[in-house]
Order: structure tokens, then sequence, then C-alpha cells
């Protein structure tokens, strides 16, 4: 399986990814970012897929086919995004439908969206998490490939519960991808 990371952060799960031994062929980002330095300082190849647009105007269907036409041009046929903060729509799941994963902060269904740890510190849950996840159109609902709790501490900031759940999902991501790779663990058809 030819892998590609999709990063537009600081790109610690790649890191992991990348100490983890994991074959990578591709990283993407849809902006200069650490994630993308620390992918070429490996000497992985790099593409930067630039979202120019952030406002109502920024056109989801073809950016999604720009990314499409480079994963293809990369021969690239199973997709990690591991903190890729760009949603896709149909033409991405036209192509790679079933091969994307996607990492989230929380217990899902529990916390959708963009503010997943924030949101469940505001609920006041005493258990949140991290769940790897088939990315579908719906967002934050793709079928549950692996989860991992982690307990709210009462003095938790959000920067500080995230950073517990990080060290908690590089290590899940890791292995669930190493796993499908190594096709002890299957993508639901
Ligand atoms: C992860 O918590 C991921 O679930 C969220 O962004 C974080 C990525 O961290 N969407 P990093 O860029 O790999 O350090």
């Amino acid at each position: 399986m030819k892998l590609a990371v999709l990063v537009s952060g600081t790109g610690t799960i790649l890191e992991a990814m990348i100490s983890s031994g994991l074959e990578i062929r591709l990283v993407v980002a849809d902006r200069s970012c650490r994630g993308l330095d620390i992918a070429q300082q490996a000497g992985l190849a790099i593409e930067l897929v630039e979202r120019t647009s952030f406002g109502r105007d920024f056109d989801r269907t073809e950016y999604s086919q720009r990314v499409v036409d480079v994963m293809r041009k990369h021969q690239i046929d199973f997709i990690a995004m591991a903190g890729f903060m760009t949603v896709f729509n149909e033409p991405m799941f036209a192509s790679y439908d079933g091969r994307i994963l996607n990492t989230h902060p929380s217990l899902l269904p529990a916390f959708k969206g963009a503010h997943a740890v924030r949101d469940a510190l505001a609920y006041g849950v005493k258990v949140t998490g991290c769940t790897i996840h088939v990315a579908t159109l719906e967002l934050d609902a793709g079928p549950i490939m692996a989860q991992a709790a982690v307990s709210v501490e009462s003095s938790d900031t959000e920067e500080s519960l995230h950073e517990r759940i990080k060290t908690v999902e590089r290590q899940l991501y890791t292995q669930t991808v190493g796993s499908i790779i190594k096709g002890e663990l299957r993508l639901p058809s």
C-alpha cells in the first residue's frame, strides 16, 4: 500500500509515524507548517497544495480535486489525515472512498468538529480520548477503526488535555495504520 500522510500543523503524529518506520510515500500539506518541514528533513516526498482562501469563497471541490491529482501523480492508494485541517468533498471520496483514515481528538460520536477538546472540557466529561476512523463525506462520522480513552483532570486546560490525548493518539494511529498496511486489520468494504 502506498501511503500518503496529510498535515496542517505541528506534525507530531507524522513524526511518530516516521519514527516507527512506517513507509510513507508522500506528505501533503495545505499550508506551510512544521509537519511539512519534518517530512522534508526526513527526506520524504512532499507536496504543498496550498489553500489560499479560508473564507466563503473557498472552492472545496476544486481544492479536493487538486489533492486527488497529486495523489494520483504519486500513485497513492491509502491516505492518513494527521491533523489536516481542510475538509474534503466529492472528488476526494469519488476517488479514495474507504481508503482515507482520520484521527479525531474525542471519543466519537461525541464532540465532532474542530473544537473537540474544548467542547469536551466545557461539557465537563470525566473521560475523553481519540478516535481513528474512516473519513467519509459526512464529517467525523465514518466507521471507527480504533479508540482510546484519556481521563480528564480537574486542573486540565484545553492545551494540557489535548497534549495528553495526542500522546495516546500518536501511538494508536501509528499502530492502526501499520496494522492495515500489514493486512492485520481490514478497512471496512
Ligand atoms: C490531533 O489531535 C488531531 O486529532 C487533530 O490535530 C492534532 C494533530 O496534531 N485534528 P499534530 O499536528 O500531529 O501534532
